[in-house]
């Protein structure tokens, strides 16, 4: 679909979030018809993006989340995911988010550690209530992706060893408070090969089938999120042969199969727009000054990540490579590095492209920048999503503790 950016500039100002719903839609349905004939929740990772309108989106599609926080679990509450189709993860979770989750009565908390399990059972027992759980499997499976996205393997912090979780589980099974009904792992995130994925579901599903020799039935089977997306030449996985690869790894169990897709849904549906303020010369390098910087979009920055960076306005002139990069006092501040562009002038407007995961819910105030606006295109009509926050909104919660 085209986007007008240039009346999207005038009309809300830059630098701004811009998602096209209608990618949202497909990248959901293409997930779910994947999974088509099968007991399946596609839980959407609301840590990719989320605002209230996107998780709404996709809640009138049916889907479900999930969350790691409980402002997470209220936010998919608020935008209508039903109850029974959110679970709650994290690597550590406080006695007040825990007891929040289990009082909302989601599907499941995911639990990533033996301490936690037991914090769980004791708040669950406080209030007279059985926990539905789940355990986070580490399968110690090398993800193949960046260090920092990658979580699978023993050196990460994130779930248990299998025979941790096998105790683990017989423990739950013996408590009166707790109820293992399902069972997580998620070996990575922006994976482009089959095979980790693979592997890691036939060790779980090993798993699976030794509990429920000893009566211990998961019903829910999650392999987490994860699927990879496209941002330069990347060749990934399809929906269809992820999900085949899921269903023959556990033909022989009865279970409902969930993914938390985050990335996948929203990535490609996102474009961050900036303007250009002015060019520079250093030496032999050149650089282009934009108004969005690294507090607004982090990507480029902390991982180095790259993202397609465009003019909005195609110009018939000589490119040459140029570092965008914004006014943040750091040099780590830049959202492209040696991007070929054509000469720019002030009031310029660049696309940032693949800005729909992990852009917005990772910006920050830092400099005391205010967060952009967002705007959803629906059927090529543009509607605010999100206010640019102000100033004013900035200080908030310290202006009155002025002068103290
Ligand atoms: N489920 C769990 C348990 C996760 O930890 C994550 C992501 C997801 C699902 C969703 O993964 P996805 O489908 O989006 O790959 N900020 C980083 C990504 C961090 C991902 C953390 N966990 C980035 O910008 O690349």
């Amino acid at each position: 679909m085209r986007i007008e950016f240039k009346t999207l500039a005038k009309k809300y100002g830059t630098p701004l979030y811009i998602y096209d719903f209608n990618y949202i839609t497909q990248q959901y349905l293409s997930l779910k018809e994947a999974f088509d004939g099968q007991k399946s929740i596609i839980a959407y990772a609301v840590k990719a993006n989320s605002n209230l309108s996107v998780i709404n989106h996709l809640a009138k599609m049916g889907a479900g989340a999930d969350c790691v926080s409980i402002g997470e679990v209220r936010r998919a509450l608020k935008s209508g995911i039903k109850k029974y189709k959110i679970i709650f993860s994290g690597v550590g979770k406080r006695d007040d988010e825990i007891k929040e989750a289990l009082e909302s009565g989601i599907l499941f908390i995911n639990i990533e550690s033996e301490a936690e399990m037991k914090r769980v059972e004791m708040i669950a027992k406080k209030l007279d209530i059985e926990a539905r759980i789940s355990v986070r499997v580490n399968p110690n499976i090398d993800a193949k992706t960046h260090p920092y996205i990658s979580t699978g393997l023993h050196n990460s912090k994130f779930g248990v060893e299998i025979d941790m979780a096998k105790r683990m589980y017989i423990y739950a099974k013996n408590s009166k408070n707790l109820n293992p009904i399902g069972i997580h792992f998620h070996i990575g995130s922006q994976l482009t090969e089959l095979e980790p994925i693979r592997e890691a579901c036939d060790i779980v599903a090993d798993l699976v089938k030794s509990l429920s020799v000893i009566k211990i039935d998961i019903k829910f089977f999650d392999i987490g999120g994860g699927i990879g997306i496209k941002y330069d030449d990347e060749i990934t996985i399809t929906p269809k042969d992820y999900a085949d690869t899921i269903i023959e790894s556990t033909k022989k169990l009865d279970v409902t199969l969930m993914c938390e897709p985050g990335r996948y849904m929203t990535a490609n549906s996102g474009y961050f727009l900036t303007k250009v303020l002015y060019e520079k010369q250093n030496g032999k390098h050149r650089f282009v000054m934009v108004d969005g910087a690294m507090n607004d979009l982090l990507r480029p920055s902390l991982y180095g990540a790259y993202h397609f960076i465009e003019p909005v306005e195609s110009k018939d002139l000589e490119k040459t490579p140029a570092d965008v990069v914004g006014p943040v006092c750091e040099s780590g501040d830049f959202l492209g590095k040696a991007v070929e562009l054509p000469p720019l002038e002030s009031g310029d407007l660049l696309i940032v492209n693949s800005a729909g995961a992990y852009g917005f819910t990772m910006s920050s105030n830092y400099n005391t920048r205010g967060r952009t606006a967002e705007i959803a295109i629906i059927d090529g009509v543009d509607k605010i999503i999100r206010d640019r926050e102000t100033f004013e909104d900035q200080i908030r919660l310290e202006e009155s503790y002025l002068n103290i």
